[in-house]
Order: structure tokens, then sequence, then C-alpha cells
């Protein structure tokens, strides 16, 4: 199937994922043999929100690849405010080879794949975070090797960035547990979704509140309490969510030599501890790394 955009990953089959990653390591090993891949094309990434891994990476990707990358700010575009999300997108296909889009609605990047002839890649949304999975995913082979029967467990809030690894545990064959404080479950929908991928695909998914949902873990993964858009709950969010803060006790339930995974940028002293995210277990940077190497493979099948 001949994809022509990279907004969600339940889109993509597990042969297209395992396509992906393994692209993205040969690239990591030679990166050299795909310079010029992207040669006379110019993309467009349009960001609402801060950022610097995503970015940065992309814009280092497409370089190396040989293309133009142009960055468009969040005081530049307006998304549905200065202009339509479709008069964007009407506006972008006729001078770029792709776009790369960082929303807050999710149905700011579905609009702008509708709209526009050219391809359009998901660099996060109050919904998903499918770039991050695919780097975190790779991150654990690398580390885990064989991930099919080993279990990531996601500790904190219900988010893009949670919804996104729900999505890509049965493309690789992983569990994944997401464990949240009362009131910030994953969404019904997405759970009901990625139940029935990981039945059809022998894996599971699943969601608790109590933290015995991290024994025996293979990796242990967390992030922000409050995510971009949310700053307004950040103080009332760290009292509710303190329990569930990734620190070296919670760590010790996991099974021995466990991982332990940040998307970043990490609230140190909130959600994890300094100890946790600067010990042997951490591959935070990492994770960070590998943002390029699977961007550009992302890239290169788009386009
Ligand atoms: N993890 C991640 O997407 O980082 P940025 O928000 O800095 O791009
Ligand atoms: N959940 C976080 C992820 C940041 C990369 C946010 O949306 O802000």
């Amino acid at each position: 199937m001949r994809h022509e955009d990279f907004i969600s990953l339940a889109d993509w089959t597990a042969g297209e994922v395992d396509g992906l990653l393994s692209l993205a390591t040969a690239m990591k090993k030679d990166g050299a043999k795909f310079r010029g891949a992207l040669a006379g094309k110019s993309l467009a990434l349009i960001f609402e929100k801060p950022s610097l891994r995503t970015r940065t990476t992309f814009e280092v990707g497409i370089y190396r690849l040989g293309g133009q990358s142009i960055y468009l700010s969040p005081a530049e575009v307006g998304l549905g405010k200065r202009e339509s999300v479709a008069d964007v997108a009407r506006n972008l296909e006729r001078w770029v080879h792709g776009i790369v889009a960082r929303t807050f609605a999710h149905a700011s990047v579905t609009g702008l794949a509708k709209w526009a002839k050219v391809p359009v890649v998901n660099a996060l949304s109050d919904l998903l975070h499918p770039c991050q999975a695919l780097a975190d995913f790779l991150t654990l082979r690398e580390h885990l090797g064989d991930l099919r029967g080993k279990r990531l467990c996601y500790v904190g809030d219900g988010n893009n960035v949670a919804h996104s690894l729900m999505e890509a545990g049965p493309k690789v064959g992983m569990d994944v547990t997401v464990v949240h404080p009362e009131g910030f479950a994953p969404s019904a929908e997405m759970l009901a979704a990625t139940r029935a991928a990981a039945k059809a695909a022998g894996t599971k998914v699943e969601v608790a509140t109590s933290l015995d949902a991290v024994n025996g873990t293979d990796a242990v993964y967390t992030d922000v309490w409050a995510s971009m858009g949310q700053e307004s709950e950040a103080e009332e969010r760290k009292r509710i969510f303190a329990p569930y803060q990734v620190n070296a006790a919670l760590m010790k339930r996991a099974r021995p030599g466990a991982l332990f995974l940040h998307c970043l940028p990490a609230h140190r002293g909130d959600e994890v501890t300094d100890e946790v995210a600067d010990s042997p277990a951490s591959v935070i940077f990492d994770e960070a790394e590998n943002r390029l190497w699977t961007q550009m493979a992302v890239l290169h099948t788009l386009l």
C-alpha cells in the first residue's frame, strides 16, 4: 500500500512499521547512501506549539536527505484563524512537496491531509504523536531485541504520547499498559480501537490505576503531567499525579534491568526524578536521537 500521509500509526500495517524501523536503522548505519533522496524538494514545517526535538530533527533530517525545510512559527500561519486549514493546504501544495504539522486540534492535521495533494506528517497533535512512538520503538528494539512478548508500561497522563504508544504496540508485537490517575485515562475510542488491534495481533493494550501494573515490566515510560495547551491545569495536576512519579522505588517494581523512557521535555522532580532520568536504565537521549532516523525514514517513504 502506498501511503500519502503519516498521521497515525493505526493507518500502517505491522509490516510497514517494520519497514520504517528497518529503513531508519539502515540510515543510521550509512546515512551517506541516502544523500540526495530529497534533492530539489521543499517541505513546510507548520508549528502551532514550541519544539526542540521535532523541529531540529526534521530540519536536520531534511538537510541530510538533500531537501529544503521552511519553518513556519506559531506566529506566522494562524491555522483556522488567519486563514482556513483548507486554504493553507491549497497554497502550500503549489510550492512544497510535503507538509510537517504540529497542531493543537487533531482535525487541523487531518484537514491539511484532506486538502493538500502533497504528503502530510503529524508532528504532534493533541490526540497523537506518531513520530515519537516510532522513535521509541526503534530505541526499544535496539535495547531489548525482539519485542514480541515484552511489555512497556506507560505511567502518567493518558495523552497524545500514550495514545501513539498504544497504537504502535500491536504493530511491533509488544504489550502496552497505561497506568494513570483516576480521571486521566486514554480516550475511550482510542482504547477500544487499540484493544481490537492488539487482539488481532496477539498482543495486549491495558489500562490501570494501580501502580502494581508496573511490576515485572520490561520498560517504564512517562511524559509531562500537563501537555502543551494545558498550562493552566499544571498546578492541580501536580497534586493529582504526585503518587505516579517515576522514581527509584517505582523502577524497582519493574523487571531487573528494565529501561526508562521519556519523550522529553522532562519536568525533572515532577513526573521523573533526576536519579531515574540519569540512571543507566535511561534511554531518553537515544529516543531523542532516533527521532532523526525514524523521521528521515518516514520522509523517504512518503516522498
Ligand atoms: N518529544 C518531542 O516531541 O519534543 P519537542 O516538543 O521538543 O519537539
Ligand atoms: N504530551 C506532551 C508531549 C510533548 C512532546 C505534549 O503534548 O506537550
